[in-house]
């Protein structure tokens, strides 16, 4: 991309997209996803910043707890994808409160295998095996997906990187160990459709 490209620098003359012209979408598409892929990482640290202070009845803030996950994960020798995953699978607590599993999947969706997608997809109904009942639930509730190929090792997600995440005299590593593997991640290409549609012609 030359510098005349790079976002900020070039101005289309028109307020409503429905006036946009071929020419300004092929200028305006790369910049966007130039300036996207850039942020991107400072941005999921930014949100993850958030998780920081309030303890909320446990020992650790959450901030911690996300150390704690994607520390465990690293020191276990799991993939990238899931040290990556552990780090960010409460992320959306903040802004996703009713639906963080989910909220944090779709930030993961387009650059982690199928099987970390679907744990952190799934891991809040799975983590309700520790406490679901306490709350007159069904602590097995993650019997619903019996029949998912993802299914162990999202117990084993629970298990080791998310219930136990709680110990104040656990010693996790610091954030700045994560970048060179959240850098790794996040600059993948997509594996779903992204901005644009690929061109037919
Ligand atoms: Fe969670
Ligand atoms: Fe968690």
């Amino acid at each position: 991309m030359s510098s005349e490209e790079l976002p900020g620098t070039y101005t289309v003359s028109w307020t409503d997209m429905a006036s946009g012209t071929q020419a300004d979408y092929e200028m305006l598409t790369p910049a966007f996803e130039h300036h996207a892929r850039a942020a991107l990482v400072p941005n999921l640290l930014g949100m993850l910043d958030l998780l920081k202070g309030p303890t909320l009845g446990y020992q650790v803030d959450r901030y911690e707890h996300s150390l704690q996950s994607a520390s465990r994960a690293l020191r276990n020798d799991e993939s990238v994808d899931l040290v990556v995953g552990a780090l960010l699978h409460d992320v959306a607590d903040g802004f996703a409160p009713e639906n963080h599993s989910e909220a944090a999947a779709a930030l993961l969706a387009p650059y982690v295998d199928e099987q970390t997608h679907w744990v952190i997809k799934h891991h809040g109904i799975f983590q309700g095996y520790y406490y679901f009942h306490h709350l007159g639930g069904d602590r097995d509730a993650r019997s619903l997906y019996a029949e998912s190929p993802h299914f162990d090792a999202c117990v084993q997600f629970c298990a080791e990187y998310d219930q136990n995440c709680f110990d104040p005299s656990y010693t996790s590593l610091p954030i700045e160990e994560f970048r060179p593997l959240l850098d790794e991640v996040f600059s993948r290409p997509s594996r779903v459709p992204g901005v644009a549609p690929a061109r037919e012609n």
